[in-house]
């Protein structure tokens, strides 16, 4: 499975999409802020234009960015009208009531798309179906538990600190993951790469889910270069690069996980590390 954020229409983003074309995946994870098109629809379609080599042949299941929103006052009644249009995902099947937040399984994998631009407080639907979706999860069938949001929880670059859709989102479903011990959160937004430790309430915990930001896939904006200095013990490795994430599940214990860098050739990658599976470790029982 392929993991890009953020990825735009640039050239940036062609190499990013190249890369990822020289390999045999399975599945393309997208976390949000697709076509960047500040509202121009036609941003939106030379977007389908540029992707469509790719995702007319693999799944590319996406949730919402900022930049998917959309509401311009007297223009649009409501939000994410284009994006709920041109990229519907399959959220019914999942007992959802939006497609700005669903769930699937892949190979072995229960992977939950979760919307950071609509009510994700404990009283909202959203968190609801969360609940209810995490309690149906039979990790015997699918082990690894897998989260994708677009504006990350844990974030040590100097881009994007403080907001709401970070802090509030974070304080009211980060206890509800934890229990339910997910493997990995991803997040996009910031536009870089940074993977932390395992993690619960701002500190390192064996049972708490590791945190990837995938921001890097290219667009138009640049990349977030200034980071937070000393680098938190949390974070284990962070870079201000284009690039995209592979996770290779090798069984129900063990997946490979690797960051490659556009700047690179395909074979190398740049932030290489082993997971081990939550659920199944006797000391982080569900
Ligand atoms: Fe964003």
């Amino acid at each position: 499975m392929h993991y890009a954020g953020d990825l735009g229409q640039t050239e940036w983003t062609k190499s990013t999409l190249d890369h990822i074309n020289k390999s045999n995946y399975d599945m393309l994870l997208l976390p949000g802020d697709l076509a960047y098109s500040y509202i121009f629809q036609i941003l939106w379609d030379s977007f389908g234009h540029l992707v469509d080599p790719l995702a007319s042949r693999r799944p590319w299941m996406v949730t919402q960015g900022n930049h998917e929103v959309e509401k311009i006052p007297l223009l649009h009644r409501e939000p994410f009208t284009a994006y709920n249009a041109r990229w519907r995902m399959p959220y019914e099947e999942s007992g959802s009531d939006s497609n700005l937040y669903y769930s699937f399984d892949v190979a072995g994998v229960h992977v939950i798309m979760l919307g950071s631009y609509t009510d994700f407080g404990r009283e909202s639907k959203q968190y609801k179906w969360l609940a209810w979706d995490l309690k149906k999860v039979n990790r015997k069938k699918t082990p690894w538990l897998v989260v994708l949001v677009h504006a990350p929880w844990y974030n040590s670059n100097a881009h994007h600190q403080g907001e709401s859709e970070s802090v509030d989102m974070k304080a009211s479903m980060e206890d509800l993951l934890y229990q339910f011990r997910v493997d990995v959160i991803f997040g996009g937004h910031v536009h870089a790469y940074e993977r932390f430790t395992r993690v619960y309430k701002d500190k390192h915990d064996k049972c708490g889910p590791i945190y990837i930001t995938i921001g890097d896939g290219g667009n138009v904006e640049g990349l977030a270069t200034e980071y937070i200095d000393p680098k938190p013990k949390i974070s284990l490795f962070r870079e201000a690069n284009f690039g995209h994430g592979t996770l290779e599940v090798f069984n129900a214990t063990h997946a490979l996980w690797n960051w490659h860098k556009n700047d690179n050739d395909e074979a190398i990658t740049s932030d290489s590390v082993w997971l081990t599976n939550l659920s199944l470790k006797s000391d982080c029982h569900v």
